[in-house]
């Protein structure tokens, strides 16, 4: 199962988080791939915004993991330039802590995801136009999607 979203602007890509946000439960992984640029952190940001996050999330890209306090903790990755180091970090952890975890570029540590999650891939199509491909794996993300999408 796959569903296709054409974002015609900023604020869509927006509304989008903040929709699956409302469906948020412990422990759920959100795996965002794409091109540099195409809306995985803005999509993380309303993600964390909605989850009554005050603090601003900011790309992790030298940090790898940043962990903010919301309504359940989010644990934000960005594993672009982990480049097969991803044993030293102990990412499998964070799918198990109770918190909401949301990574970009996962097809990087395919390996190392879990079963079940949810996939969104950003493909640009214009300067302010995104195509999304969204795949749930596993019941709970295909109910999540059933609800939101
Ligand atoms: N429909 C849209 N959805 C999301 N972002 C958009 C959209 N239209 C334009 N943008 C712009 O595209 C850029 C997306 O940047 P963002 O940092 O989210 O990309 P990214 O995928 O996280 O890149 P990176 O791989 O470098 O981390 C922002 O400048 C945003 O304003
Ligand atoms: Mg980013």
């Amino acid at each position: 199962m796959e569903y296709k979203l054409a974002m015609k602007n900023e604020l869509d890509t927006i509304e989008l988080a903040q929709n699956i946000e409302s469906e948020k439960f412990p422990n759920m992984v959100i795996c965002l791939n794409g091109e540099l640029g195409s809306g995985k952190t803005v999509f993380t940001k309303a993600f964390a915004s909605a989850m009554e996050i005050k603090e601003i999330v900011t790309s992790p890209t030298f940090s790898i993991i940043k962990e903010y306090m919301g309504e359940l903790p989010l644990y934000h990755m960005d594993v672009y330039r982990l480049d097969g180091r991803v044993d030293d970090i102990g990412i499998e952890e964070y799918f198990e802590k109770g918190g909401i975890v949301v990574i970009e570029w996962a097809d990087m540590i395919k390996d190392l995801l879990p079963k079940e999650r949810l996939e969104i891939k950003f493909i640009v199509t214009g300067e302010n136009k995104r195509n999304l491909i969204i795949a749930p794996y596993g019941t709970k993300y295909e109910e999540l999607c059933e609800a939101v999408l």
